[in-house]
């Protein structure tokens, strides 16, 4: 058996712990030969378990509690990943999925996708990285009082650029800065841009969604000390012609919507990536110090 789940990219700015995009990098997850033990090989880090702590089979676990379910075999599994780790790319949440899938197949539970997307945000706390990692393509949901609901669509047409900082950024971490209340007019004002970040991203006006994107009053602002690429790589964007530029996830990726016009290469990838490289990215000395790496990613 073999589980394959993507990346994924939340917020798209205004869309703060609501929205997110799944893209085009993937854990693999492999069941090979029963075993005396749970035993995960994988070449993720020394930091990451290779037994039952791991979060893969915490998730196993829970989701066999939360059906009254049980295993009477434990497995040797390969996992591989093309997420980077804590970098805002969805690590985790692929991770979740993989696991409630795990569950699902090994235990033969039948669960629906509402169930799984449940139990995902029941886990994750959130929906925008989980939602997508499991639906595929742009998700928008809400999980409030333990109810999620969700409308999932295509994402308009466009080249999708992570910028990938060499440091990581635990959510936990990018979380401790946000304020805890935000005031009736700030919220007021700071969901209307959601609602038009929403409207737009649903009948493909990316001109719109790039401007409600960089326009977010939930959490970008609060992060920039963090993650002070974000200010560099949109005025980058600005003079590339991008759409927009978001803080993915809680960071410290940077990513950046460009028109699909820019690129005319069988192999975006490389187009993407000297281009940008040899833009705006080069002129300016205050960029030269900015380490990231440039992955070009598609929606899926
Ligand atoms: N939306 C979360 C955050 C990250 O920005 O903290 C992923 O769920």
């Amino acid at each position: 058996m073999k589980i394959n789940v993507p990346a994924t990219s939340a917020n798209l700015g205004a869309g703060f712990d609501s929205i997110g995009i799944a893209v085009n990098l993937y854990l693999t997850v492999e069941v090979l030969e029963e075993s005396n033990d749970w035993k995960i090989d994988h070449d993720l880090g020394n930091n990451i378990p290779t037994d039952e702590k791991n979060l893969l089979l915490t998730t196993l676990s829970a989701v066999l509690k939360a059906k009254n379910s049980s295993l009477s075999a434990k497995y040797h599994l390969k996992m591989t990943s093309e997420v980077p780790l804590a970098r805002g790319l969805g690590s985790s949440s692929s991770v979740i999925i993989a696991g409630i899938e795990l569950a699902n197949q090994l235990a033969k539970l039948n669960l629906t996708t509402e169930e799984k997307l449940e139990l995902a945000c029941e886990i994750e706390g959130h929906p925008d990285n989980v939602a997508p990692a499991l639906l595929g393509n742009l998700v928008i949901a809400s999980t409030v009082a333990d109810k999620t609901n969700y409308v999932s669509s295509d994402f308009p047409s466009c080249k999708l650029l992570a910028f990938v900082p060499d440091y990581e950024l635990k959510t936990v971490e990018s979380r401790k800065v946000l304020p805890k209340e935000l005031a009736y007019k700030e919220a007021v004002a700071a969901s209307s841009i959601a609602n038009v970040l929403t409207a737009s991203l649903l009948t493909k006006n990316l001109k719109v969604a790039g401007q409600m994107i960089e326009s977010d009053r939930f959490h970008e602002n609060y992060r920039a000390s963090l993650v002070p690429e974000l200010k560099i790589l949109r005025e980058i964007g600005h003079e590339f012609g991008a759409y927009g530029t978001y803080l993915s996830g809680a960071g410290p990726t940077v990513m950046l919507l460009l028109p699909l016009l820019l690129y005319t290469s069988p192999n975006p990838r490389d187009l993407g990536e000297s281009s940008i490289a040899s833009s705006p990215y080069r002129k300016k000395k205050s960029h030269d110090t900015l380490k990231v790496k440039i992955i070009s990613v598609t929606y899926r």
